[in-house]
């Protein structure tokens, strides 16, 4: 299972300070030498935390897996395409939200989401796109071209510990279903030490995507350790 580490949140803290330190790739480079299996980028339409040329940057300088987390939109689509990462995940963007808060409403995207994937797999990079657990999402996923999705772990990672069984068994039954479709089936939002363990555990998801907890803890242990840690408890639960 790879880890993708997000490095928005160090964006977050230098952007605090309007300065140029914490640096998001000097972030990216030790993530990667730290044993992260790839680096995920959110580069947010109102630009509150990665910038452009953080983006760019880390494309240009940074050997990794590069996962550019996107709304469908045509500036984004446009950038994907200039920088050519390996991965796109195609994700909702609200203006006022703090974060991304659900899966993509795949069933009644419009004709641009469409296309957006068209041109990415065109670019040959592999999209993904960011979705709740349920099947009738990951059955669109399909039709629309995506090659990969994202299943969301938000409801699991942060609701009552008392639904977490409930959310597990959904998000495995979706697993199990993105793989008899043939999707390459990824997971992410919320995680943290004690929620990855389970979803590690779940042998169709093949990578997972987490930055707040991992870039938080980093406060207290540094990022190679926490890194480590959670390299740890993945390769624990891994089937
Ligand atoms: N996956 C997607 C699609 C996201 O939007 C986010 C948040 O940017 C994450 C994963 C990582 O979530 P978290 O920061 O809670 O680990």
């Amino acid at each position: 299972m790879r880890l993708s580490v997000n490095i928005d949140h160090v964006a977050t803290l230098r952007n605090a300070r309007g300065g140029h330190f914490p640096d998001p790739v000097d972030a990216a480079r030790l993530c990667m030498a730290s044993g992260a299996d790839g680096i995920t980028i959110h580069l947010r339409e109102d630009r509150r935390h990665i910038r452009d040329r953080d983006l760019e940057r880390v494309s240009a300088e940074i050997p990794c897996r590069l996962n550019f987390e996107m709304a469908a939109t045509e500036e984004m689509v446009a950038m994907a395409e200039r920088l050519r990462p390996q991965a796109c995940c195609i994700v909702p963007e609200k203006r006022q939200e703090l974060t991304t808060e659900g899966g993509l409403d795949v069933l009644t995207a419009g004709h641009f989401l469409a296309e957006a994937i068209a041109r990415l797999n065109a670019a040959g990079i592999e999209t993904s796109l960011f979705i709740e657990a349920d099947a009738a999402p990951i059955e669109a996923a399909l039709g629309l071209g995506a090659q990969a999705i994202e299943l969301h772990t938000g409801t699991y990672a942060e609701g009552p510990p008392e639904a977490r069984e409930g959310q597990l068994a959904r998000i495995r039954a979706a697993a199990a279903l993105a793989e008899k479709l043939g999707l390459h089936c990824h997971a992410g939002h919320g995680l943290t030490y004690d929620t990855v363990g389970p979803i590690a555990a779940i042998p169709q998801i093949i990578e997972v995507s987490i930055g707040h907890f991992l870039i938080s803890t980093s406060i207290f242990e540094g990022l190679p350790t926490a890194i480590a840690r959670m390299k740890a408890i993945i390769a624990a639960r891994r089937p």
